[in-house]
């Protein structure tokens, strides 16, 4: 979900609107504001896209308003529709709340309410929160502050809240635990935002509300408490992002604009880390944890989606050149199993929002155990960057579209340099091999700029396979995780049912789908699999499968199999997928558009998923 609120010299609403359509990518089930004017509190909330609610407020006339909190929701409790939209009223109607993150012990706190002859209207949890604060408001004749403070301490479960209050119209009250909330601070004006792309045009000071602070926030004030009533003096962090980065700038889509910024953002990825002509690799952020990293037992990489491949890729990565054993977990099954962990484990949290709940609270548990925690992010500021004892950002910029394309390439682009770095460092790779890896590596930006020209044949492709129901991809090695992330990227956005899959263990399964109707995408560059994947290919073939294969350059043997072959320039193994991801990209996001989805936000899905 998103959250916005203003509060000012300006029309709050158009600023809020604004604000709530950058942010959609969060979520985009419903949608809703609450102004605050000399009429009173009003709630405009409406199922569907910020662009229905707008549509909904232009049929009201005095909307004017300088403060005013705004909400885009992606359903948890209680299905998208008007009445489970936010914002939320207290029963009294004095007071209106905007609520990310999940209220886990609401049910308890619901039925308490009820005894109390408090009535619901909506199924969710947030209606709970906001008439427990009203309760405890009324119960103890305090300020709604200390109301929201005492609240804070009883409910189990994470937030980002936003509160309006008809008694005190200038002033919005704000608390965060778990779910992100950063404070843009302008002239005579505050911006509340779940990031800070709704406030970048409006202002570059933010802070970042920590967990567990309450903040006060009048036009010309602003006050932050933690829930024990200590105030703090919070840091005003200058932001570097800049308002084109958040257009579309001439694309179609998000996402297309995020494929082709690839070649740039691999770059920036590797700006002032990466020279090889002086053989200089500098990872910042491993800098006072180097001894650590070199000396660990195991490297523990946790992540989800899309992240969670890049982890496998660095797996192999780590294991190559570093010779040290990595296992690659899911955060959400590696909260929950009780893992073995020690101080000798260096555990790698890798997330383009820095937000997702599962590999946040992964992190807790294992710094819980003593291990040293290193975080690979995008969204600088974002609570996982901040869990975490160090961490490298992947500057790829912001990334909108819901399926991770360029987030996922700058990621691996970070875990290769961590890998080169370490390897050589532990003594692992000989002087020359090194520099050689180096050179290569910086001439990645360029090859994958060389990909991207393939995207007319992906289109002409994309046409022909636009109506399939079920796609394979495979591939070993370096590729089985882009295989995964093919397949991902095209259930994601196209809604047809795709499978990843280690090309070997095809003959263990798979292999008993494949018939004329089924495209199988395989990934078979010249690598050390090579042989091996071509035999999987005739596999596939003999089966009368169609197939579409990602090759090196040149490659003379898989087009006489392939149905089509795609040519992409050849690198080092361990540098391929950088490369081999990007025609799956395209190929995907050409079919979904020629199926008519909306492929920057893809139905049920969430950018950043604050909920586990
Ligand atoms: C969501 C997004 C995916 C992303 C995953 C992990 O499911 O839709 O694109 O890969 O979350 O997100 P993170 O921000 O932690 O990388």
């Amino acid at each position: 979900c998103g959250i916005v609120a203003y509060v000012g010299q300006k029309e709050a609403l158009p600023v809020i609107i604004k604000g709530l359509k950058r942010l959609e990518y969060r979520g985009y089930d419903s949608a809703g504001v609450a102004l605050l004017n000399e009429s009173g509190l009003s709630i405009y909330k409406k199922k569907g896209k910020v662009s229905e609610l707008e549509a909904h407020l232009d049929t009201f006339s005095s909307l004017n308003s300088k403060i005013g909190i705004g909400h885009t929701r992606w359903a948890t409790h209680g299905e998208p529709n008007d009445v489970n939209a936010h914002p939320h009223y207290s029963a009294s109607e004095k007071f209106a709340m905007i609520h990310n993150g999940i209220i886990e012990n609401y049910e308890v706190l619901k039925t308490d309410l009820q005894n109390k002859g408090y009535v619901f209207h909506s199924e969710t949890d947030s209606e709970v929160f906001i008439k427990f604060i009203e309760d405890i408001h009324r119960n103890n004749d305090c300020s709604l502050e200390e109301a929201v403070r005492l609240a804070l301490h009883k409910v189990v479960g994470a937030y980002a809240i936003v509160i309006m209050n008809i008694e005190e119209p200038d002033t919005l009250i704000a608390a965060r635990k778990g779910s992100p909330l950063v404070i843009g601070v302008g002239e005579d004006e505050y911006f509340l935002a779940s990031d800070a792309t709704p406030i970048i045009e409006y202002t570059n000071k933010v802070i970042y509300l920590d967990d567990y602070e309450i903040a006060v926030i009048r036009q010309n004030q602003l006050q932050i408490k933690t829930i024990e009533n200590v105030e703090t003096h919070p840091y005003i962090n200058q932001l570097e992002m800049e308002l084109e980065a958040i257009e579309k700038g001439g694309y179609d889509h998000f996402m297309l604009k995020e494929i082709y910024e690839q070649p740039r953002s691999i770059a920036d990825c590797m700006r002032g880390r990466l020279d090889a002509s002086s053989g200089r690799l500098v990872v910042g952020g491993l800098r006072d944890y180097m001894n650590k990293f070199q000396n660990a037992q195991r490297i523990i990489i946790t992540a989800c989606g899309t992240s969670w491949h890049a982890g496998l890729v660095a797996e192999y990565l780590f294991e190559e050149f570093a010779r040290i054993p990595v296992e690659v977990e899911y955060a959400s099954e590696f909260r929950y199993r009780n893992p073995v962990l020690n101080e000798n484990d260096f555990v790698i949290a890798i997330s383009q929002s820095g937000e997702t709940a599962d590999t946040l609270a992964a992190i807790e548990l294992a710094k819980s155990k003593g291990a040293t925690i290193f975080g690979v992010c995008n969204v600088v500021g974002s609570s996982i960057a901040r869990a975490t004892h160090a961490g490298s950002y992947t500057h790829a910029g912001p990334e909108i579209g819901v399926a991770s394309t360029k987030a996922f390439t700058a990621q691996i682009s970070v875990l290769t340099l961590m890998a080169l770095k370490l390897g050589y460092q532990r003594g692992m790779i000989a002087e020359t091999r090194y520099m050689e890896l180096l050179h290569e590596l910086e001439t990645i930006p360029g090859k994958v700029e060389r990909a991207l020209q393939l995207n007319e044949q992906l289109i002409k492709i994309a046409e022909i396979y636009k109506d399939a129901r079920n796609f394979l991809y495979l591939g070993r090695g370096y590729n089985f995780p882009v295989a995964l992330e093919g397949a991902l990227k095209l259930k994601e956005i196209s809604y047809i049912h795709a499978e990843g899959y280690p090309a070997a263990e095809m003959k263990h399964g798979p292999i008993a789908l494949i018939d004329e109707e089924m495209p199988v995408v395989f990934i078979a560059t010249k690598d050390s699999s090579y042989e091996k994947v071509v035999s999987n290919i005739q596999e596939v073939k003999a089966r009368k499968g169609k197939i579409i294969a990602v090759v090196t350059e040149g490659d003379t043997t898989v087009k006489n199999m392939a149905d089509h072959v795609i040519e992409v320039p050849s690198t080092e193994e361990a540098f391929v997928p950088l490369i081999s991801v990007v025609p799956l990209q395209l190929l995907s996001y050409h079919i979904a558009v020629m199926r008519g989805c909306n492929v920057d936000q893809p139905r049920n899905l969430a950018k950043s998923v604050t909920v586990e």
